[in-house]
């Protein structure tokens, strides 16, 4: 079974379940994410993350789906 304790923002430290328990309780895009458990504001990202990424991309995919849609005009 896969750990909700795993570290999703490894520069504000903040886990898997922490964020799912944001979106539980009514975040629904990336900002949401943001001001409720401040992941993905670390700007540290190519240093603290093992991916070399920012956080995002693994907060993305977590969001409800019709947030996950692309805002560009072919969106
Ligand atoms: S890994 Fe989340 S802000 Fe850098």
């Amino acid at each position: 079974m896969e750990s909700n304790n795993e570290i999703i923002c490894h520069c504000k430290n903040v886990t898997k379940a922490e964020i799912e328990n944001a979106i539980k309780n009514g975040a629904k895009t990336l900002k949401d994410v943001q001001n409720m458990t401040s992941a993905c504001t670390g700007n540290m990202c190519e240093e603290l993350n093992p991916k070399g990424v920012c956080c995002s991309v693994d907060i993305l995919p977590l969001l409800p789906p019709a947030e996950k849609k692309c805002c560009c005009c072919c969106g």
